[in-house]
Protein backbone atom coordinates (compact mmCIF):
# COMPACT_ATOMS: atom_id res chain seq x y z
CA UNK A 1 0.00 0.00 0.00
CA UNK A 2 1.01 3.70 -0.80
CA UNK A 3 1.99 5.78 2.09
CA UNK A 4 2.28 9.03 0.67
CA UNK A 5 -0.39 11.37 2.54
CA UNK A 6 -1.72 14.49 1.03
CA UNK A 7 -0.72 17.64 3.87
CA UNK A 8 -4.34 18.58 3.80
CA UNK A 9 -5.21 15.31 4.84
CA UNK A 10 -2.87 15.68 8.18
CA UNK A 11 -4.41 16.76 11.40
CA UNK A 12 -2.58 19.69 13.11
CA UNK A 13 -1.37 18.45 16.51
CA UNK A 14 -3.28 21.22 18.20
CA UNK A 15 -6.42 18.97 17.44
CA UNK A 16 -5.27 15.64 18.83
CA UNK A 17 -5.52 15.08 22.35
CA UNK A 18 -2.41 14.83 24.40
CA UNK A 19 -3.22 11.34 25.46
CA UNK A 20 -2.62 9.96 22.14
CA UNK A 21 0.32 12.91 21.09
CA UNK A 22 2.04 10.95 24.30
CA UNK A 23 1.16 7.48 23.25
CA UNK A 24 2.13 7.71 19.89
CA UNK A 25 5.37 10.14 20.45
CA UNK A 26 6.70 12.70 17.88
CA UNK A 27 7.43 10.73 14.83
CA UNK A 28 4.09 9.13 14.05
CA UNK A 29 2.00 11.28 11.86
CA UNK A 30 -1.96 11.77 12.34
CA UNK A 31 -4.03 11.64 9.61
CA UNK A 32 -7.76 11.73 8.66
CA UNK A 33 -9.54 8.04 8.41
CA UNK A 34 -11.35 8.72 5.67
CA UNK A 35 -9.15 11.18 4.11
CA UNK A 36 -7.11 9.27 1.60
CA UNK A 37 -7.63 5.69 -0.28
CA UNK A 38 -5.11 4.41 2.76
CA UNK A 39 -7.40 5.47 5.53
CA UNK A 40 -10.38 4.55 3.07
CA UNK A 41 -9.15 0.91 3.09
CA UNK A 42 -8.06 0.59 6.35
CA UNK A 43 -11.51 1.89 7.43
CA UNK A 44 -13.09 -0.76 4.72
CA UNK A 45 -10.62 -3.40 5.85
CA UNK A 46 -12.02 -3.32 9.35
CA UNK A 47 -15.37 -2.25 9.51
CA UNK A 48 -16.59 -4.03 5.85
CA UNK A 49 -17.54 -6.81 8.00
CA UNK A 50 -19.43 -5.65 10.76
CA UNK A 51 -23.22 -6.27 10.58
CA UNK A 52 -24.26 -4.03 13.21
CA UNK A 53 -27.72 -2.05 12.30
CA UNK A 54 -28.29 -3.84 9.07
CA UNK A 55 -30.99 -6.13 10.09
CA UNK A 56 -32.69 -3.08 12.06
CA UNK A 57 -32.46 -1.37 8.99
CA UNK A 58 -33.59 -3.65 6.96
CA UNK A 59 -36.71 -4.46 9.33
CA UNK A 60 -37.50 -0.53 8.94
CA UNK A 61 -37.78 -0.71 5.31
CA UNK A 62 -39.19 -4.18 4.64
CA UNK A 63 -42.88 -2.28 4.09
CA UNK A 64 -41.04 0.67 1.88
CA UNK A 65 -39.83 0.11 -1.04
CA UNK A 66 -39.58 3.68 -2.17
CA UNK A 67 -36.36 5.30 -2.76
CA UNK A 68 -33.72 5.70 -0.03
CA UNK A 69 -31.24 8.57 0.53
CA UNK A 70 -28.29 6.93 2.43
CA UNK A 71 -25.95 9.46 3.88
CA UNK A 72 -22.49 8.95 5.18
CA UNK A 73 -22.44 5.24 2.71
CA UNK A 74 -18.58 4.96 2.78
CA UNK A 75 -17.49 2.25 1.29
CA UNK A 76 -21.38 0.85 1.45
CA UNK A 77 -21.36 -1.51 4.50
CA UNK A 78 -25.29 -0.58 4.56
CA UNK A 79 -25.44 0.31 1.22
CA UNK A 80 -24.53 -3.10 -0.35
CA UNK A 81 -27.70 -4.76 1.68
CA UNK A 82 -29.55 -2.28 1.16
CA UNK A 83 -29.23 -3.16 -3.07
CA UNK A 84 -29.08 -7.14 -2.12
CA UNK A 85 -33.04 -6.01 -0.42
CA UNK A 86 -33.65 -4.41 -3.78
CA UNK A 87 -33.65 -0.82 -2.52
CA UNK A 88 -33.33 1.89 -5.11
CA UNK A 89 -30.38 4.05 -3.23
CA UNK A 90 -29.29 7.31 -3.43
CA UNK A 91 -25.17 7.07 -1.50
CA UNK A 92 -23.94 10.14 -0.57
CA UNK A 93 -20.54 10.53 0.77
CA UNK A 94 -18.02 13.18 1.29
CA UNK A 95 -14.87 11.14 0.84
CA UNK A 96 -14.10 9.60 -2.67
CA UNK A 97 -12.13 7.31 -1.78
CA UNK A 98 -14.59 5.55 -0.13
CA UNK A 99 -17.19 6.26 -2.79
CA UNK A 100 -14.64 4.30 -4.97
CA UNK A 101 -14.44 1.26 -3.24
CA UNK A 102 -18.04 1.01 -3.22
CA UNK A 103 -18.66 1.72 -6.94
CA UNK A 104 -16.22 -1.28 -7.06
CA UNK A 105 -18.45 -2.94 -4.94
CA UNK A 106 -21.73 -2.31 -6.83
CA UNK A 107 -20.18 -3.06 -10.30
CA UNK A 108 -19.86 -6.88 -8.89
CA UNK A 109 -23.42 -7.14 -7.42
CA UNK A 110 -25.72 -9.20 -9.75
CA UNK A 111 -28.36 -7.22 -12.07
CA UNK A 112 -31.11 -8.37 -9.49
CA UNK A 113 -29.82 -6.16 -7.06
CA UNK A 114 -31.70 -2.37 -6.82
CA UNK A 115 -29.97 0.36 -8.70
CA UNK A 116 -27.62 3.25 -6.84
CA UNK A 117 -26.49 6.65 -7.34
CA UNK A 118 -23.36 8.01 -6.15
CA UNK A 119 -22.46 11.41 -5.19
CA UNK A 120 -19.61 12.54 -3.51
CA UNK A 121 -21.32 15.72 -1.46
CA UNK A 122 -21.59 16.89 2.31
CA UNK A 123 -24.42 15.31 4.15
CA UNK A 124 -25.26 18.68 5.28
CA UNK A 125 -25.70 20.73 1.69
CA UNK A 126 -28.53 18.07 0.31
CA UNK A 127 -28.78 18.90 -3.02
CA UNK A 128 -32.41 17.36 -4.33
CA UNK A 129 -35.58 18.06 -5.43
CA UNK A 130 -38.34 18.16 -2.03
CA UNK A 131 -40.02 14.81 -1.39
CA UNK A 132 -37.74 13.06 -3.33
CA UNK A 133 -37.04 10.04 -0.62
CA UNK A 134 -39.36 7.70 1.02
CA UNK A 135 -36.70 7.46 3.70
CA UNK A 136 -32.87 8.42 4.64
CA UNK A 137 -30.92 6.39 6.48
CA UNK A 138 -27.79 7.66 8.35
CA UNK A 139 -25.66 4.64 10.63
CA UNK A 140 -22.64 4.18 12.25
CA UNK A 141 -23.39 7.10 14.21
CA UNK A 142 -21.71 9.32 11.14
CA UNK A 143 -24.37 11.96 12.50
CA UNK A 144 -22.02 12.41 15.13
CA UNK A 145 -18.98 13.33 13.01
CA UNK A 146 -21.04 16.95 12.44
CA UNK A 147 -21.58 19.58 14.66
CA UNK A 148 -24.86 20.35 16.49
CA UNK A 149 -25.03 23.29 13.92
CA UNK A 150 -24.36 21.08 11.17
CA UNK A 151 -27.29 18.41 12.02
CA UNK A 152 -29.56 21.19 12.30
CA UNK A 153 -29.09 21.91 8.71
CA UNK A 154 -28.80 18.58 7.44
CA UNK A 155 -32.18 17.59 9.31
CA UNK A 156 -33.93 20.78 7.64
CA UNK A 157 -32.60 19.61 4.14
CA UNK A 158 -33.64 15.87 5.17
CA UNK A 159 -37.12 17.09 5.45
CA UNK A 160 -37.65 18.94 2.33
CA UNK A 161 -36.01 15.87 1.00
CA UNK A 162 -38.14 13.08 2.26
CA UNK A 163 -41.75 12.70 1.16
CA UNK A 164 -44.47 13.64 3.73
CA UNK A 165 -45.05 10.12 5.06
CA UNK A 166 -40.90 9.33 4.52
CA UNK A 167 -38.97 7.85 7.87
CA UNK A 168 -35.62 9.08 8.62
CA UNK A 169 -33.99 6.52 10.32
CA UNK A 170 -30.20 7.63 12.30
CA UNK A 171 -28.45 5.86 14.92
CA UNK A 172 -26.57 6.71 18.02
CA UNK A 173 -24.61 5.68 20.94
CA UNK A 174 -26.40 5.57 23.84
CA UNK A 175 -25.27 7.30 27.03
CA UNK A 176 -26.82 9.25 29.45
CA UNK A 177 -25.65 12.69 29.25
CA UNK A 178 -23.05 12.45 26.62
CA UNK A 179 -20.21 12.98 29.22
CA UNK A 180 -17.96 10.93 31.19
CA UNK A 181 -16.14 11.36 34.87
CA UNK A 182 -12.67 9.86 34.02
CA UNK A 183 -10.56 9.71 30.85
CA UNK A 184 -10.98 6.67 29.49
CA UNK A 185 -9.02 4.73 26.93
CA UNK A 186 -9.85 1.31 25.99
CA UNK A 187 -7.63 -0.63 23.56
CA UNK A 188 -8.08 -3.56 21.17
CA UNK A 189 -6.44 -5.61 18.52
CA UNK A 190 -8.37 -6.24 15.12
CA UNK A 191 -7.80 -8.50 12.21
CA UNK A 192 -9.57 -6.87 9.33
CA UNK A 193 -10.21 -8.63 6.26
CA UNK A 194 -7.38 -8.63 4.26
CA UNK A 195 -5.69 -9.98 7.33
CA UNK A 196 -3.34 -7.17 8.73
CA UNK A 197 -3.91 -6.64 12.05
CA UNK A 198 -4.83 -2.93 14.02
CA UNK A 199 -4.15 -1.56 17.15
CA UNK A 200 -7.38 0.29 17.54
CA UNK A 201 -7.83 3.12 20.67
CA UNK A 202 -10.91 4.62 21.85
CA UNK A 203 -10.24 7.85 23.85
CA UNK A 204 -12.88 9.64 25.89
CA UNK A 205 -11.43 12.35 27.81
CA UNK A 206 -12.99 12.70 30.97
CA UNK A 207 -16.18 15.49 30.28
CA UNK A 208 -15.58 15.69 26.86
CA UNK A 209 -18.52 15.29 24.45
CA UNK A 210 -16.14 13.37 21.87
CA UNK A 211 -14.68 10.28 21.59
CA UNK A 212 -11.53 9.81 19.62
CA UNK A 213 -10.92 6.86 17.35
CA UNK A 214 -7.09 6.01 16.61
CA UNK A 215 -6.14 3.18 14.65
CA UNK A 216 -2.43 1.71 13.46
CA UNK A 217 -1.21 -1.01 11.74
CA UNK A 218 0.87 -3.42 13.63
CA UNK A 219 4.12 -4.19 11.92
CA UNK A 220 4.26 -7.91 11.87
CA UNK A 221 7.74 -8.29 12.59
CA UNK A 222 7.37 -6.73 15.85
CA UNK A 223 4.19 -7.25 16.60
CA UNK A 224 3.78 -3.30 17.59
CA UNK A 225 3.00 -0.40 15.25
CA UNK A 226 6.58 1.22 13.71
CA UNK A 227 7.62 4.46 15.29
CA UNK A 228 7.10 6.59 12.57
CA UNK A 229 3.82 4.87 12.41
CA UNK A 230 0.27 7.11 10.22
CA UNK A 231 -2.31 7.31 12.73
CA UNK A 232 -5.75 7.49 11.09
CA UNK A 233 -8.22 9.50 13.06
CA UNK A 234 -11.36 10.45 13.92
CA UNK A 235 -13.39 12.41 16.17
CA UNK A 236 -16.79 11.66 16.81
CA UNK A 237 -19.43 13.52 19.18
CA UNK A 238 -21.15 11.30 21.46
CA UNK A 239 -24.77 12.65 20.94
CA UNK A 240 -27.16 11.10 23.20
CA UNK A 241 -30.73 9.89 22.79
CA UNK A 242 -32.16 12.36 24.20
CA UNK A 243 -30.11 15.43 22.42
CA UNK A 244 -30.67 13.37 19.55
CA UNK A 245 -34.66 13.37 20.06
CA UNK A 246 -34.52 17.35 20.66
CA UNK A 247 -32.38 18.18 17.92
CA UNK A 248 -34.86 16.41 15.17
CA UNK A 249 -37.79 18.19 16.97
CA UNK A 250 -36.52 21.34 17.10
CA UNK A 251 -36.20 20.67 13.00
CA UNK A 252 -40.08 19.64 12.53
CA UNK A 253 -39.59 15.45 13.47
CA UNK A 254 -41.06 12.95 16.37
CA UNK A 255 -39.01 10.32 16.97
CA UNK A 256 -41.52 7.15 16.64
CA UNK A 257 -39.43 4.51 17.79
CA UNK A 258 -36.33 3.27 19.05
CA UNK A 259 -34.78 -0.26 18.74
CA UNK A 260 -31.77 -1.40 19.87
CA UNK A 261 -29.04 -2.38 17.50
CA UNK A 262 -28.40 -5.89 19.14
CA UNK A 263 -25.30 -7.01 16.50
CA UNK A 264 -22.08 -4.86 17.90
CA UNK A 265 -20.28 -7.79 19.15
CA UNK A 266 -16.81 -6.37 20.43
CA UNK A 267 -18.05 -2.69 21.30
CA UNK A 268 -18.22 -1.65 24.65
CA UNK A 269 -21.56 0.96 23.95
CA UNK A 270 -25.25 0.86 23.41
CA UNK A 271 -25.91 1.42 20.21
CA UNK A 272 -29.82 2.03 18.77
CA UNK A 273 -31.55 3.22 15.99
CA UNK A 274 -34.13 6.20 15.97
CA UNK A 275 -36.84 6.10 13.50
CA UNK A 276 -38.53 9.84 13.30
CA UNK A 277 -41.12 10.94 11.09
CA UNK A 278 -42.27 14.58 10.26
CA UNK A 279 -44.47 15.96 12.29
C1 LIG B 1 -18.23 5.80 10.34
S1 LIG B 1 -18.09 5.94 8.56
C2 LIG B 1 -19.57 5.10 8.11
C3 LIG B 1 -19.53 4.53 6.73
C4 LIG B 1 -20.62 3.50 6.42
N1 LIG B 1 -21.96 4.02 6.69
C5 LIG B 1 -20.37 2.25 7.23
O1 LIG B 1 -21.26 1.87 7.98
O2 LIG B 1 -19.31 1.65 7.09
C6 LIG B 1 -18.49 7.63 8.34
C7 LIG B 1 -18.53 8.10 6.91
O3 LIG B 1 -19.00 9.44 6.91
C8 LIG B 1 -18.35 10.15 5.89
N2 LIG B 1 -18.51 11.58 6.18
C9 LIG B 1 -17.94 12.30 7.15
N3 LIG B 1 -18.38 13.57 7.11
C10 LIG B 1 -19.26 13.65 6.08
C11 LIG B 1 -20.04 14.69 5.53
N4 LIG B 1 -20.02 15.92 6.06
N5 LIG B 1 -20.83 14.41 4.47
C12 LIG B 1 -20.86 13.18 3.93
N6 LIG B 1 -20.13 12.14 4.41
C13 LIG B 1 -19.34 12.38 5.48
C14 LIG B 1 -16.93 9.62 5.92
O4 LIG B 1 -16.25 9.88 4.71
C15 LIG B 1 -17.19 8.13 6.18
O5 LIG B 1 -17.30 7.42 4.97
Amino acid sequence: MSTDIADDRSVAPSQVPAALRELFGDRARFVDLYGDPRGAALYDDIGFSNTAEIYEILSALRKRPGPVLELAAGSGRITIPLLRAHHTVTAVDLAADMLAILADRIAALGSSAGSCDLRCADMVDIDCAPGTFDSVVIATTSASLLTPEQRAEMFTGIARALTDDGILLISTVDSDDGHNEADDLDISTVTGSSGTTYRMHELWPAHADARHLAVVEIDPATGEPRDDTEVHLSRVGVVPVATLTDELRSTGFEVRRERAIRDTAGTRHRYVLLEAALR
